[in-house]
């Protein structure tokens, strides 16, 4: 397994940057569904989001998943950092699926919620994937794990 490390890293590494890209980019999107001028606009940045949620951050989160479970073992990382680590991720995976559900929303009705509101959901991963880097850069012991 260890000389896998490497290659588990890297992976992991690849599918974060895409992940945590689309937890960014799909509330701007989602803010711009009310904004459209007609329904050519709306057409594109309904694909525009897709896109993002379907071909871009669903597989990158599935693969820093199995990627970061696969690393576990290997990297005897078993401290409470680590179940910091993953609860944030949990936080994550959440919004995520929250996205999902604005999506559904937005299109049956492009103006059920503020441009504002959607914006500021960005909050979220702009908390959590800080979090998340600075559990696993300084792995902080909790108690004595
Ligand atoms: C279920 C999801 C995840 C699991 C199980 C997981 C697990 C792991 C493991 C076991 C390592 C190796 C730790 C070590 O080398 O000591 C690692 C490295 C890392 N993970 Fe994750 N991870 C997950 C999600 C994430 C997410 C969402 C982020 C960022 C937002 C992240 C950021 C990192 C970083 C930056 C490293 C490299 C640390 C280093 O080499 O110093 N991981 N992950």
């Amino acid at each position: 397994m260890t000389p896998l490390l490497p290659y588990l890293k890297f992976v992991h590494f690849c599918a974060l940057l895409v992940w945590c890209a689309g937890l960014f980019a799909l509330p701007a999107l989602l803010s711009l569904y009310g904004r459209c001028a007609n329904r050519e606009e709306r057409v594109r940045v309904v694909a525009a989001t897709r896109f993002t949620y379907v071909a871009l951050a669903s597989p990158a989160a599935v693969l820093a998943v199995v990627s970061g479970t696969a690393m576990i073992h290997a990297t005897g990382s078993y401290g409470g950092w680590m179940l910091a680590k993953l609860t944030l991720v949990t936080g994550m995976v959440f919004f995520h699926a929250l996205c999902a559900k604005l999506v559904l929303v937005l299109q049956r009705n492009p103006e059920a919620i503020g441009s504002g509101w959607l914006l500021a959901t960005a909050l979220v991963p702009l908390l959590l994937v800080p979090g998340v880097l600075a559990m696993v850069l300084w792995q902080p012991r909790f108690g004595g794990g």
